[in-house]
């Protein structure tokens, strides 16, 4: 199993109904299920042909506590705790938007629009951690609790994350390092108030990790 798929498996907490949005070939709800962590899983995907490789990849020992779905997100399916793993954070936001019940946990590896994300949540959870780390590529990996108070994200937070903000890990830095590079490279060519911004808030955060 990749890093990916681990530090997602190790985000989910304790529940009772998992459901595993867009499991494809199911290793993270199979995962939830062999450890424990949850009693059953919805392995859910708006592909036949992708929930099938779920459903063959079960173990024959863990299939009475498995249900599969062939449909587009959570709909009215009642979950505890949905992880929604490898996905646009649009198509994330969607699947939100269009849920009956909202769970009271997700766990979300969105793979681009983090911020949009991030903002969305802050209608109806609470983000409680929020990290970058890095298997080949960078992920953000979210877990969030539904809540009825208002979070407050400072703009920092709001780009970068909450987690890696409060405590930068060595991937977060290396993100930055990366980003930091990215933003020169671009403004040497074409300088543009957004990306002079961009960097400004990578510099920013780069000076406080190194006060840290
Ligand atoms: C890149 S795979 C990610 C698989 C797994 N979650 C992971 O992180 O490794 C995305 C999967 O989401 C499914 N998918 C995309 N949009 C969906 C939606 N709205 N509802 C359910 N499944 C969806 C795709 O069919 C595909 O199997």
């Amino acid at each position: 199993m990749s890093k990916r798929l681990q530090k997602i498996l190790s985000a989910i907490p304790r529940c009772h109904t998992l459901a595993d949005v867009g499991c494809d070939h199911g290793y993270i709800g199979i995962g939830a299920l062999q450890s424990e962590v949850c009693s059953q899983v919805l392995f859910v995907d708006i592909s036949a042909p992708s929930l099938q490789k779920a459903s063959n990849a079960l173990p024959v020992h863990l299939k009475e506590r498995a249900e599969f779905f062939v449909r587009d997100g959570i709909g009215d399916l009642q979950c505890d705790c949905a992880v929604i793993a490898g996905m646009g954070g649009l198509e994330i936001m969607s699947i939100l938007t269009n849920t009956v019940t909202l769970p009271k946990w997700l766990v979300l590896q969105p793979m681009r629009n983090q911020v949009d994300l991030r903002q969305y949540l802050l209608n109806n959870y609470n983000i409680v951690s929020d990290t970058k780390f890095a298997d080949g590529k960078f992920y953000d990996l979210i877990v969030a609790q539904l809540s009825e108070s208002k979070q407050a994200l400072s703009p920092l937070e709001l780009t970068f994350g909450l987690t890696n903000i409060a405590c930068p890990s060595q991937d977060f830095v290396q993100f930055l390092l990366v980003e930091q590079a990215k933003a020169q490279n671009i403004l040497q060519h074409c300088p543009t108030a957004p990306v002079k911004d961009y960097l400004g808030q990578v510099n920013a955060v780069l000076a406080r990790t190194e006060e840290i």
